[in-house]
């Protein structure tokens, strides 16, 4: 009899539950826990499908495109904003850059080397690296999205448990722009920079 109980048990929990995968986005597959629609995946792990184009809703509202997705790593990376054509603000600039919630399962990963343009001054007090070494300047100086940040003083810091892991800040009187690169290499000419934010889910329980 209890060998019966156990038996079932493992039974519904192995088959009366089954790993309920979205459909792909346009050509995208959407792998678990990912969902894009209330009856597949996780709910917490929600993700847009639209019009086949799968996207990354931030706290703020606001939508990144998703470039990939690594079910094995538990990541995806994201594209960063775009910095508005001859000006040097994000295009997320109005809602103070990127935010996911404190309760959500996604955080943005340590493989991204975050960069800060438009700086003023008194972002020289904390801890990043605005030196004329720092990778941000060559974005400045060669890179075609960096036309509008020429000159303006940039930082760039490695994402790491030293800055919340939770936000990519920018604001009018702090920096007006940034951009990411995942797993950054000063060897890698700029025009061939894996520009992208790298985010992580927690595995759901
Ligand atoms: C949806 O995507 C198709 C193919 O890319 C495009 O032709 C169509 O205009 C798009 N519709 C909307 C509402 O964006
Ligand atoms: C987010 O934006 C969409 C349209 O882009 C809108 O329908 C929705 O109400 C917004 N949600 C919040 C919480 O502002
Ligand atoms: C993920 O894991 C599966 C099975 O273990 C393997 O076949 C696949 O190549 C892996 N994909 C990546 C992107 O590492
Ligand atoms: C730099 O930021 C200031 C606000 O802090 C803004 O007024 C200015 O337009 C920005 N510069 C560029 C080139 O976008
Ligand atoms: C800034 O970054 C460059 C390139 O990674 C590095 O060589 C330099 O030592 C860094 N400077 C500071 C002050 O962290
Ligand atoms: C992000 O989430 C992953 C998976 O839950 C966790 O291992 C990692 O420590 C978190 N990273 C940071 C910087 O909090």
């Amino acid at each position: 009899m209890l060998a019966l109980i156990i038996f079932f048990t493992l039974f519904s929990l192995t088959y009366a539950s089954p790993l309920n995968e979205c459909p792909k986005c346009g050509t995208t597959q959407v792998p678990y826990p990912l969902s894009t629609t209330p009856d597949c995946g996780k709910p917490d792990y929600k993700l847009n499908c639209n019009n086949g184009t799968l996207e990354f809703v931030s706290a703020g509202n606001f939508s990144y495109r998703v470039l990939s997705i690594n079910p094995n790593a538990s990541r995806l990376v994201i594209q960063p904003p775009l910095i508005v054509q001859n000006t040097c603000l994000s295009s997320d600039l109005g809602l103070n850059g990127f935010r996911i919630d404190n309760n959500s399962p996604f955080n943005i990963s340590r493989s991204n080397t975050v960069m800060l343009f438009n700086c003023s001054d008194n972002i020289l007090l904390s801890p990043l690296n605005c030196s004329s070494t720092s990778p941000c300047r060559e974005f400045e100086a060669r890179a075609q999205q960096g036309v509008g940040c020429r000159s303006t003083l940039c930082c760039s810091y490695l994402k790491d448990s030293a800055m919340t892991s939770r936000r990519i800040r920018v604001r009018v009187g702090g920096c007006t722009a940034y951009t990411s690169v995942v797993d950054f290499k000063p060897e890698i000419s700029v025009d061939a920079w894996p520009y992208g934010i790298e985010l992580q889910w927690s595995p759901p329980n």
